[in-house]
């Protein structure tokens, strides 16, 4: 499948770069393996005979080039990517190679965008940020779920994991980020990045079997509020994570992942449920599967298969939803997760699609409690009253476009199909 391609690999010997390389070798790349200590490269050479172990740091531009001399493509998977991502890209851009990083910092993303949009374009290279679970799958799926919707109201991405012990470099890339944004929490409201200094809200939200309802912090800040609004026009990203998954990462004391099958992948389980909103209408898209960290390694490596291969929308710097086609992007990584996706154009109306299942068990995110949230007071669902129409039904007409125009619900609170009033 890779047909033998050279990848370069900085951040190899890292938790998240074995996963990319094995999953590179998997799929018949070759991998190289570059990062800043050349004994732990060694170590991983031993691991995997035959590759190239070349030993490269962010600031030495020359051994940045050495490591990249020959690849088709770089993945980076070194964070603290505030570190890391400009020298790489900078590399990347020398060698006129593809730029892929799996980088879950929020400023380092937007980085990104803002720094190399447009030599990234002049040198007709592709750079894809956040190419990982956190920033890229939410990507594709609300990109999928959107489906042929050119604007929507709003994107919902909510991250149901049953825990997160977290590696040192998602622990060191938290620390940086969040120094960076001053402690606030990052948030897409009314078209615009910004920061936000109150108290997180705790809510529930209705995730589909087996997670069922869950706590989850409402505006967890997440990376998905940079890919999704980079190329949807959606003016209201919103991510949630389970409360449990919150306080995980959080705690000093909590242990790195351990290993409990023959892929290396930790128990960790994760369901991500994706809604977009346009006027009365959702739609959404979900994805199941094992362990954050190694489910990143074939969303990287789907990714640089098909910038070398030529299946991509766009040059310059994209994310995910953006440069590939979404659904046919996560159709392709069905052995790693599983999906409910809406059905594609042709489908027979009528079957009983992913988004129907979900729209029969529709439910509101309501409080987790009065005392976290008294001003929410949502209407709980119930099946025989779903609180949101839903794609099987006739559209109300919003200006003519899904994104509803004027008299979107947006900001103001909106009547639902059954009369409940909501402010999310
Ligand atoms: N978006 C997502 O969903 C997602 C998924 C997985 C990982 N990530 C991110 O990827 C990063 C790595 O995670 P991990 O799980 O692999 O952590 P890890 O096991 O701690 O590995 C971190 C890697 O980064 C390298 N590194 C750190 N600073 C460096 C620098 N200044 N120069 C060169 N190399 C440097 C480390 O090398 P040394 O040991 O030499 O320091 C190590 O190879 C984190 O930022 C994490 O948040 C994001």
């Amino acid at each position: 499948m890779g047909s033998g391609q050279t990848v370069a690999v900085f951040g190899a010997y890292g938790h998240t770069g074995r996963f990319v390389v094995a999953e590179l070798r998997e799929r018949g790349f070759v991998p190289v393996l570059s990062g800043r200590d050349a004994d732990r490269l060694r170590a991983l050479a031993e691991s995997h005979p035959g590759l190239e172990a070349r030993p490269a740091s962010v600031g030495d531009p020359a051994s940045l080039d050495r490591a990249l001399a020959g690849a088709a493509a770089v993945i980076n998977c070194a964070g603290p990517f505030a570190v890391t991502a400009a020298p790489v890209i900078e590399a990347a851009l020398r060698a006129g190679i593809a730029y892929v990083d799996v980088a879950a910092e929020v400023e380092a993303n937007v980085d990104t965008f803002t720094h190399y949009q447009d030599r990234a374009r002049a040198a007709g290279v592709v750079i894809v940020p956040a190419m990982a679970f956190f920033g890229g799958l939410g990507d594709l799926l609300a990109t999928a779920a959107m489906g042929d919707w050119t604007a929507a109201d709003e994107a919902h991405v909510a991250y149901g994991l049953s825990g997160w012990r977290p590696t040192g470099g998602t622990r060191a890339s938290g620390v940086v980020s969040r120094q960076r944004r001053g402690g606030a929490r990052v948030v897409y409201r009314n078209g615009r990045l910004d920061h936000r200094r109150d108290e997180a809200t705790t809510l529930l939200w209705p995730f589909p079997e087996p997670l069922g309802t869950r706590p989850v912090i409402g505006e967890y800040t997440m990376a998905d509020v940079v890919t999704i609004p980079s190329h949807l026009s959606v003016p209201e990203v919103r991510t949630y994570m389970t409360t449990e998954a919150a306080r995980d990462v959080a705690a000093p004391d909590t242990p790195a992942p351990g290993t409990v099958d023959e892929r290396g992948r930790s128990a960790q389980t994760f369901l991500v449920d994706v809604v977009v909103r346009s006027g009365g209408i959702e739609r959404r898209a979900v994805a199941r599967g094992q362990d954050i960290y190694a489910v990143t390694a074939p969303l990287a490596v789907e990714a640089v298969h098909r910038v070398t291969t030529g299946r991509t929308r766009a040059v310059g710097v994209a994310s995910a939803g953006e440069v590939f086609d979404a659904p046919d992007f996560l159709r392709a990584l069905s052995s790693h997760i599983s999906l409910e996706l809406p059905p594609r154009r042709g489908d027979r109306p009528g079957v009983r699609s992913g988004r129907a299942v979900h729209a029969a068990r529709r439910a509101a995110v309501v409080p987790a409690s009065a005392s976290t949230a008294p001003a929410r007071t949502h209407t709980a669902p119930t099946a025989d009253r779903p609180l949101a129409v839903t794609e099987e039904q006739p559209r109300p007409r919003r200006g003519g476009t899904p994104g509803g125009g004027a008299d979107g619900p947006r900001g103001r609170g909106s009547r639902m199909a059954c009369g409940a009033e909501r402010d999310w």
